[in-house]
Parts: structure tokens; sequence; C-alpha cells
């Protein structure tokens, strides 16, 4: 943690230490002495950090451009849409400013707008209004339970994937027949944990999961509802870790084998089927894929039918991507047309399993710069959050930009912004144009609240970072910071 007196000493060292940028009053001025990589600064200087990275699109249409973000000034937190904007040259998640809520709780952390929150999940929930239907947000993505809670109390349902996220799911108060359980491997307790709890379906992905299902039912004397995950083998056209409706991946079942297990299904008391489903891939930024695969999924749908296996739901899983860089993924609204299109002369729910798009938006990942450096030719900028507390670069290669706290007018660093982990994969952007920082000064992840803090771990013994979440002027910890002690928590100190 660092307070406020400790930052104002550091600023001070700073002004001594930081030789190698030039002063803020004057970034052109020693143009001659200009560190590698320094970028000339533009007529606005602030757009040009941002030129680069579109901001990621909030559902609904709210696409937001690069330049919105950071023209100043913006009046009003709602024209950021994603809940982040700039009053007066500051950074703001609503009406708390970044820097007031880094003095509370320290770096680095997680910031979430509520307000962002609800307005994805309502516009994305209420695009699947002409057809009945059930949003089960994919805890996944996020599964801090006041979150959760945001969701369950605009009538959210939940998918999870494993007895931890029904748990969260639970503690959040979700009603148990609005739960969908995902996962190519789920064990015998959390099959039984789920059966207690009477979910709404088990999404089950092979012919021995079933086989299990039917015996752990059998035994607690309980009917499970099975929806079968189908790979229809599309390509999603996603990063390949992500993708999963292809023929190659180790998840659903081949469409040609839904009908046989169905057939099992229907032999057993402790079976019911309750529906078939598909999930193709995540980040996901263009309408046909979907397109392909529902309707792959409406034509099994129509044969089975025919063969006398009725279903009732209709799981197209999540997917649909963000823009985190240059993507331009379609609206939520364009999405759920091109689904209600080709299922609303079916006989079904539809459950969808959305993730990143409700959360990826709506959160940032506040980091401290600890100091700058250059190796050679290449600028690094060693912030306090690492790829423990925020993976996907490292992972993924994932692009997230990165904006200033605080506009400080001192022209653009082509730099790696990177943490404090030992491994050099340990990054959050790489050759980025990014506003010449100083120590101490903070830095906004921004789209961080999918995969983020669920992805976070604690690699070199770092303790994982706090969340906070604002709704208009208020702010509340929902995670505090985790300390040293909660490092060693459930380890022995005494060896055999
Ligand atoms: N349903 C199922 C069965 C899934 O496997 C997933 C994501 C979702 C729904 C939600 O997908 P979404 O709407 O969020 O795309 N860690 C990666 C993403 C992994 C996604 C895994 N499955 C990343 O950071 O990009």
């Amino acid at each position: 943690m660092r307070g406020a007196a400790t930052q104002a000493m550091s600023d001070v060292v700073e002004e001594r230490q930081q030789l190698r940028c030039p002063p803020a009053a004057a970034p052109l001025r020693a143009a001659a002495r200009r560190p590698a990589g320094i970028v000339a600064r533009s007529s606005h200087t602030a757009l040009g950090i941002a030129r680069r990275s579109r901001l990621a699109s909030g559902p609904g249409g709210l696409q937001q451009n690069a330049n919105l973000f950071l023209r100043e000034p913006l009046e009003s937190a709602a024209a950021s849409m994603n809940g982040f904007w700039y009053r007066k040259k500051r950074l703001y998640c609503e009406q708390v400013s970044v820097t007031k809520a880094a003095g509370t709780v320290g770096t680095p952390f997680y910031l979430y707008s509520q307000a962002a929150l609800e307005r994805n999940f309502q516009v994305f929930d209420s695009s699947f209004r002409e057809i009945p239907h059930l949003t089960c947000y994919a805890i996944k993505a996020n599964s801090n339970i006041a979150i959760l809670r945001v969701f369950r109390s605009l009538g959210a349902g939940f998918d999870i994937v494993s007895g931890g996220e029904l748990f969260r799911a639970l503690k959040a108060g979700a009603d148990p027949q609005k739960i969908v359980f995902s996962g190519v491997g789920k064990a015998q307790e959390e099959i039984d944990l789920a059966l207690k709890h009477r979910i709404l379906l088990f999404n089950v992905e092979s012919a021995a999961e079933m086989k299990m299902l039917e015996e752990r039912a059998r035994s607690v004397r309980k009917v499970a509802q099975v929806s079968l995950r189908v790979n229809p083998d599309v390509d999603p056209r996603t990063h390949p870790y992500i993708a999963t409706g292809l023929r190659q991946h180790k998840f659903g079942v081949p469409m040609e084998d839904a009908a046989e297990l169905y057939r099992i299904a229907s032999r057993s008391r402790h079976l019911r089927i309750g529906g078939i489903g598909c999930h193709i891939g995540s980040q996901i930024t263009r309408l046909e894929p979907f397109v392909d695969a529902v309707k792959k999924l409406k034509g099994l749908v129509a044969a089975l039918s025919a063969s006398g296996i009725h279903i009732r739901h209709l799981d197209l899983g999540g997917g649909l991507g963000i823009s985190y860089n240059d993507e331009d993924p379609p609206p939520p609204e364009a999405y759920a047309k091109a689904i209600c299109e080709i299922v609303k002369d079916m006989e079904c729910t539809v459950l969808l399993e959305p993730g990143r798009v409700i959360v990826g938006s709506a959160a940032i990942l506040v980091t401290r710069v600890l100091l700058t450096k250059q190796n050679g030719s290449k600028n690094f900028i060693v912030v306090d959050a690492g790829m423990n507390d925020l993976l996907r670069p490292s992972l993924y290669g994932s692009y997230h930009a990165i904006q200033p706290e605080r506009v400080n007018g001192r022209g653009l660093w082509k730099a790696d912004v990177v943490g404090p982990v030992c491994e050099s994969g340990d990054f959050l952007a790489r050759d980025r144009e990014i506003q010449i920082p100083r120590k101490g000064d903070l830095l906004a992840v921004m789209n961080a609240g999918a995969y983020g803090m669920v992805l976070a771990s604690n690699y070199n013994s770092r303790p994982r970072a706090a969340e906070v979440i604002v709704k208009e002027r208020r702010m509340k910890v929902i995670r505090r910071r985790e300390g040293f002690i909660d490092l060693v928590r459930g380890e022995a100190v005494n060896p055999l």
C-alpha cells in the first residue's frame, strides 16, 4: 500500500531521478536529447495517446471511439458509456476519482463501474426480449459475489463450470432453477452438489459424463435435466486457446452422436432431456460463426424432434467479443437479431451464457508506476501490477489500452509496460505509445473486467489485488487486498 505521504515523497525523488525523461513543461524542447522511442507530441497530446486504442464497445451499440475517451472535458460520466471518463484531466469512475480510490485501497486494484455492469447486462438481455430466453451470466468471466449479485438482482441466471462457481452463485442468492452447469470434466462431488440444489440443466459433454450423471442421480434419487453440448465444427476465428467449437477441441460431442446419447438418456428414470447447446469460443467479433452454429443446431433439433426427442432449451453459450483495440464486434442487438431470426419459430427457451461482453468494459486495473528504465534502445515502464494480476497480455498476447490517470501534457513515449514478476513474459503492453509517466503516476489498464481478477494468482508470492465497485459517488471494497498471511494460509510450517 502506498499512502499519500509516500507518494508525495516519491514525486520529489522522482523529479531528481527521472533524468531520462524530458521535463513535463517542455517535452519538445529536448527533442535532440530525447530518449529513444519518445514520440513527438501531436497538437492534441491526449488524443494522440488514444488514437490506436479504441475503447471497448459497451453493449447496445454504445460503440465508443478512441477520441471520445480523452476528449476533454467530458461533462458527464454517462457520456463515457463504460463508466470511465476524464474530468479536468483526471480519470474518474462514475463520480469517484481514480486517485481517491487508489488512496483508499492502495494499488494495484480492479475498479468497477456498477452503472456499466448494469447497463451491459440490461442491454444484452433486453436485446432478446422478442423470444423466451434466460441470460445465464458466465461466472468464469468475473466471479466476485457482489458482481454476481448485481446481475441476480436484474434477473440473471448463471452459467457455472465448477462446484466453486455454484457455491458463489448460491452465495449471491441465485435461483438454482436459473443455473446451468457447463464444463468438460465435472467431478462427482460437483455433480452431487448440483443435484442437491436442483439446478436447471447439466450441460453434458460426453457419453462418460452422461453415465456418471445417471449413476449419481440414481444414487441420490434425483432426476437430472440433461442438455447435450454438441460441437458444431464451426471456426470462430479467434485466438486458438479460446476457440472451442471445432472438431479437434476437447469440448462437446460430435453432432452425429447426439441422437444416440439422447436415446440413452430417455431410457433412464433419473435423466430428463432438457436441452441442447453449444459454445464455439470467446472474443468472437463476427456474426457468421454464431449464425452457422445456430443453424446447425436448429437442423439437429428438427431431426431429433422427427425421431421423437423433443428439446426445450437451446443453449447458445457465450462468446460475443468486445473491442479492446481496433476490433469491431457486432453490438448485442445485432447479435440478438441474427439469432432471433433463426430461432423464433422454434419451440424452445433460448439460454445465453455471455461473460466478457457483460463485464469486460466495466472495469479497469489501476496500477502505479514504480520506475522507468531504458535497456539500450528499449524503454520500460515498470508498474506494480504484473502477469499475476492480469494474465491476458502474457497468455494470449492480448491488447489492453492503457490510459493515464492524469493527462499531464508531457508528450508520448514508446515503451513496454511491465510488471515486477520475474519473467520476460510479464508485460501489460509492448511497444506502446504512452504518455510519458513519472514515478508514482497511476495508470489504468482498460477493459479489464473479464478474465482479469479471476485469472489472478499468487505467483512470486504476490498478494492478490483488491476489487472496488463504484456507484455514482459511492465506492465499496468488494474484495480486500490480500496480505502476506493470506499467502501462507493452509500451509504447514513443519515438514516431516
Ligand atoms: N459458456 C461457456 C461454456 C464457456 O466456456 C465460456 C467461456 C462462456 C460461456 C463465456 O464466454 P464469453 O462470453 O466470456 O466469451 N480467458 C479467456 C477467455 C476464456 C473463455 C472460456 N469460456 C480470455 O481471457 O480471453
